[in-house]
């Protein structure tokens, strides 16, 4: 389920979305932010974050990345009103800079509490209700199937798994969420299905039960014996002043939008990492890459590429903040440890600084994880061969660990293990405590920085790190409890791009590592679902732990 989509990595040219033909005009900006209604841009192009949510056909979030375009379209207004390009409630967003008070204000007088309310509902959300009436048709029949092996994720490690389960003879079913995955003879591929929930195994003779959405209504259940997670990563979010500006965008969308040469609405770039994925960045956006920003050093890749299209270089620079209102105009940055702050002109940020496992589904079915100060975020611990700490579930690819700087596991490896039913990782207890990772001393740097604007610790729910400040000072502790005190991480990304993030911060706040913070598993659905394709599902489900 991972971004890509060359032939390579085991998916056909995707169709094009309605992202894409909006892009051709200039940079998209289709949603306004859930509190403050900033405006807000897509961010992931991988159908995982909430900056290119449309209302389309009558249906009401639907991620413009995602849906195929088709002529036909009908487009209504999101959450702005009066409407999504002139937004009056983003009045709310110069009167409250340091955030809205939800928890204690809105109270008084009393007699106002009414309408308090409706301009808070008003205020909240991404659009109205579906205008469509699902409630009085036939349900949609659901696909159901039962395997002795799932792969969730059909790149090439998905793949590969599945190809070597086929020469074992074992029958095993493919999820991937993207609709041009390539299917095969070999295994049976349930293509455009995002496996949104993964309870940990029940006793019995089929122990998983994987359910998945088919946008817009199909449910899909398939139960079996073990389930290899080859998901895949993404690139990471950074935090800073202005990181929800439209033309902030991960890596992953910045190398979409210049695939096959076409032409980005991203026309002078800042790339932000000194890596291997900013040298691929630099590489596909050549000439449109006014800088390289990185956090530490730039390595020498990305020298060579950023001199050859005569992009600037600051190696080891905080990012302060973005500039512009309605997009990026510019960012300023100052070298670590120094003054000197300077603003450079653009009109795109490209984050490319690193790259996380996409891990959720292992989390939800139990998985121990482990902060990796490596890679700066949480990982779920497998061994060599990719069985994680619960029995029967297995992990390949980049989903899982890499070791120090070591290759993942194949997804060939983990299918082996699958059918031989290897027994569950046994992680040896104790240990040293893990080095500080390269981010918290550029985080630390970066807290001293007087704000004047908002930095959006969660852009899904649009919770400010100002309010995650507040709370971790009048003593709320640990990213469980702070979740719940300001709704960090319970947006329509389940923390994919804030918890990180929120990790290293609270870590810092707290004075204490990351890895001490905690973590939180991660809910479904992860996509929207009607309620009809789930009732769908109901009788399948009957008497699995998934209806408890
Ligand atoms: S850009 Fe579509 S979900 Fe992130």
């Amino acid at each position: 389920m991972g971004s890509a989509v060359s032939p390579a990595d085991g998916a056909r040219a995707e169709p094009e979305s309605l992202l894409d033909v909006l892009a051709r005009r200039g940079l998209p900006r289709v949603v306004r932010s859930v509190r403050y209604h900033r405006p807000r841009g897509p961010f992931c192009g991988v159908g995982d974050c909430t900056g290119c949510l449309v209302r389309a056909d009558g249906r009401p979030n639907v991620r413009a990345c995602r849906l195929p375009y088709s002529p036909t379209l009908r487009l209504g207004r999101g959450n702005g009103w009066p409407s999504d390009a002139f937004d009056l409630l983003a009045g709310f967003d110069v009167a409250y800079p340091h955030g809205i008070d939800t928890l204690h204000g809105f109270r008084r007088p009393a007699w106002a509490r009414g309408l308090y309310q409706r301009v808070v509902r008003r205020l909240a959300g991404y659009s109205a209700a579906p205008a469509v009436s699902v409630g009085q048709g036939p349900l949609p029949d659901p696909i159901v199937r039962d395997a002795e092996v799932v792969v969730i994720g059909a790149g090439a490690e998905g793949r590969a798994a599945a190809d070597r389960l086929a020469e074992r003879g074992i029958r095993s079913v493919v999820l991937d969420r993207r609709s041009a995955a390539l299917p095969s003879d070999r295994w049976e591929l349930i293509a455009g299905a995002t496996a949104s929930f993964l309870p940990p195994p029940a006793a019995g003779v089929r122990p998983y039960t994987v359910l998945a959405v088919r946008e817009p209504g199909t449910g899909v259940l398939v139960r079996a014996r073990a389930v290899i997670v080859a998901t895949g990563s993404y690139d990471a979010a950074l935090g800073f002043e202005g990181n929800d500006r439209p033309g902030v965008v991960a890596a992953d969308l910045g190398l979409r939008w210049a695939r096959d040469g076409r032409r980005s609405p991203l026309r002078r770039a800042v790339v932000v990492g000194g890596g291997t994925r900013a040298a691929e960045v630099v590489e596909r956006l050549g000439r449109s890459v006014a800088a390289v920003i990185a956090p530490g050093e730039i390595g020498p890749d990305v020298v060579a590429r950023a001199s050859a299209v005569g992009a600037a270089l600051y190696p080891r620079s905080l990012l302060l903040r973005a500039l512009g209102r309605r997009r990026v105009r510019a960012v300023e940055l100052r070298p670590r440890g120094r003054d000197g702050r300077m603003a450079v002109p653009c009109d795109g940020i490209v984050l490319a600084q690193r790259r996380l496992p996409h891990g959720q589904l292992l989390a939800q079915a139990g998985a121990r994880t482990v902060w990796d100060p490596g890679r700066n975020g949480t990982v779920a611990q497998a061994g060599p061969r990719g069985a994680t700490t619960v029995a029967g579930l297995f992990v390949a690819g980049s989903a899982g660990p890499t070791g120090a700087g070591g290759a993942a596991v194949r997804g060939a490896d983990a299918a082996d293990a699958a059918a031989e039913g290897a027994a569950p990782f046994a992680p040896t207890p104790g240990g040293t405590a893990p080095p500080p990772g390269d981010l918290e001393g550029y985080y630390r740097e970066l807290l001293r920085e007087p704000r004047r604007g908002k930095w959006v610790a969660c852009p899904c729910e649009d919770v400010l790190l100002d309010e995650v400040e507040r709370a971790s000072a009048d003593g709320y502790t640990g990213i469980e409890v702070v979740k719940r005190y300001t709704g960090l991480g319970t947006g329509l990304c389940q923390g994919r791009y804030c918890l990180p993030e929120a990790a290293i911060v609270l870590g810092l706040l707290e004075r204490r590592p990351p890895s001490e913070v905690g973590s939180i598993t991660p809910r479904p659905p992860a996509v929207p679902a009607s309620l009809a394709a789930l009732a769908a599902l109901a009788p399948e489900c009957a008497g699995e732990a998934v209806v408890e």
